[in-house]
């Protein structure tokens, strides 16, 4: 039924910003239940406009849209198609008469839709790959900073990604048309930006740009799908993407040269590459132990030399918390994420510990986090740094670390976190699965408190496995509640 009154309206409808798709849904709904077609709308973007000053739907009336078709909408409301908002109500106007529209793969409207979300989708995973942050500043100052150019809106349905991926780290996404802020604690989408608002190099740049120098092979060089993967737009912005044309430009000889030297046996392994192509920082003095207190000792840890593994990990991830905390939780070494932030336990397992720790009501604020060993150890794969177990002899040379800092603390107990902590809390192998759960009382009187580590809940894969276990580690936290106002 058509109200006479707005049957040959045209309407313009003023959205707030360019992801505004509730604005663009709830206008939708009312303009459709008052029969206003679509080439009588225009549709505009307007910072700061509502949709208030549309006609309301009519008492009682109802839209029916198939539930499928808000999902896929809302998707392709962020390509930058200027004509998208007109588009999504024209199929909203199909389908009321032609609910199964989505379902024919064959309509040139469906494959549009289809098209917008694909570009959306892809846009989002150049995002995911190619974001480089570049740190600015130092201390209680310092924050991570890229910029990123994306074809379509889509800072705000990614900036969750970032968040979860980045926990630890204070950061900021510029991008054209919008920027996303994350403290730490709160995510925030603020307005674009220019690319000179973004800091241009910084040192993990000159660690990364080494490393990706030397770990191409230019004999497995595909320049087409290397384009195809990572478009020339994006190299502007990726730190190891200035290297490219030159490798590229000398890949042929280096192609040969690299035949020429080619060692009869299978490739190296990936240690022995590591080992050749990491770059060496000059060794220092084993730091003076003069510290008396945790931030004169976590300063001296910064230069420690006392095993190899400082050699390739990025800085000591040293223990964070109260120097007068009641309880030390100890866990194996930093990972990935720990290694950039320079912060314990701030990555995946990180986020698993805060939750559990949290439901068991034990304040993380409260508890000093520490690791058995605080350099990150791992090896090369590709792009990525896969965790290797730190030995016994590294923990043997960490636990000079632990034993100073429980020296200065002085906490009522120790709890550690899997094996790697137990073997440095304890001085020996002790099998958690058996132990777990007990407390064992060292000979200078600290007891230590054993469970798994927070990781072990990660690997699961089963959900009702990985339940059991999440709550068998809550259990573990809630009694270190308990073991903690003893
Ligand atoms: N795993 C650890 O043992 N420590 C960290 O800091 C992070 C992951």
């Amino acid at each position: 039924m058509q109200p006479a009154q707005f049957a040959f309206a045209r309407y313009d409808v003023r959205l707030d910003s360019e992801t505004d798709f509730v604005g663009w849904r709830g206008a939708a709904r009312r303009l459709a239940l008052n029969e206003v077609r679509p080439e009588d709308i225009n549709w505009h973007v307007a910072p700061g406009s509502d949709t208030a000053d549309l006609p309301a739907a009519p008492a009682g009336a109802q839209l029916t849209v198939p539930r499928d078709f808000i999902t896929h909408a809302e998707t392709a409301s962020c390509h930058s198609d200027p004509d998208r908002f007109a588009f999504l109500y024209r199929m909203l106007w199909r389908q009321r008469i032609e609910p199964k529209l989505l379902a024919i793969a064959s309509d040139p409207d469906t494959r549009r839709l289809e098209a917008m979300e694909k570009a959306v989708r892809r846009d989002s995973h150049k995002m995911h790959a190619f974001v480089r942050f570049r740190k600015i500043g130092e201390g209680s100052e310092e924050r991570y900073v890229a910029w990123f150019e994306p074809e379509h809106f889509i800072v705000e349905r990614n900036a969750d990604f970032f968040v979860r991926r980045f926990t630890g780290m204070r950061w900021t996404i510029l991008t054209p048309y919008a920027s996303a802020d994350w403290d730490g604690e709160r995510l925030a989408i603020g307005p674009g930006a220019a690319k000179g608002d973004a800091p241009a190099e910084d040192d993990t740049e000159a660690l990364w740009l080494t490393y990706f120098e030397n770990i191409f092979n230019p004999a497995r060089l595909k320049v087409k799908a290397m384009q195809k993967e990572m478009p020339k737009k994006y190299w502007r912005n990726l730190p190891e993407a200035s290297l490219i044309p030159d490798l590229i430009a000398g890949a042929d000889e280096a192609a040969k040269d690299m035949i020429a030297r080619m060692p009869t046996t299978p490739a190296p392994h990936h240690a022995r590459v590591q080992a050749r192509h990491w770059p060496k920082r000059e060794p220092a003095e084993v730091p003076d132990d003069d510290a008396s207190t945790i931030s004169e000792l976590r300063e001296a840890a910064k230069g420690c030399r006392r095993c190899p593994l400082w050699r390739d990990a990025t800085q000591t991830v040293f223990g964070e918390g109260p120097d007068n905390a009641k309880v030390v939780f100890v866990g194996e070494q930093p990972g990935d994420q720990e290694d950039l932030a320079g912060k314990p336990f701030v990555g995946p397992a990180g986020k698993v510990f805060d939750a559990i720790l949290d439901d068991a009501g034990v304040d993380r604020q409260k508890v000093y986090v520490t690791n058995a060993v605080k350099h990150f150890k791992f090896e090369p794969r590709g792009k990525r740094r896969i965790h290797s177990k730190p030995n016994a002899g590294e923990v043997q040379a960490c636990r000079w670390w632990i034993g100073r800092e429980l020296d200065l603390i002085k906490p009522d107990l120790a709890v550690a976190l899997g094996a790697t902590a137990a073997l440095s809390l304890l001085g020996k192998a002790v099998p958690v699965t058996k132990m777990r759960g007990r407390v064992i009382e060292r000979e200078d009187g600290l007891r230590v408190f054993i469970t798994i580590h927070p990781s072990f809940i990660l690997r699961i894969h089963e959900p009702a496995d990985k339940e059991a276990e999440r709550e068998r580690f809550l259990a573990d936290m809630k009694q270190v509640k308990r073991l903690m106002a003893a």
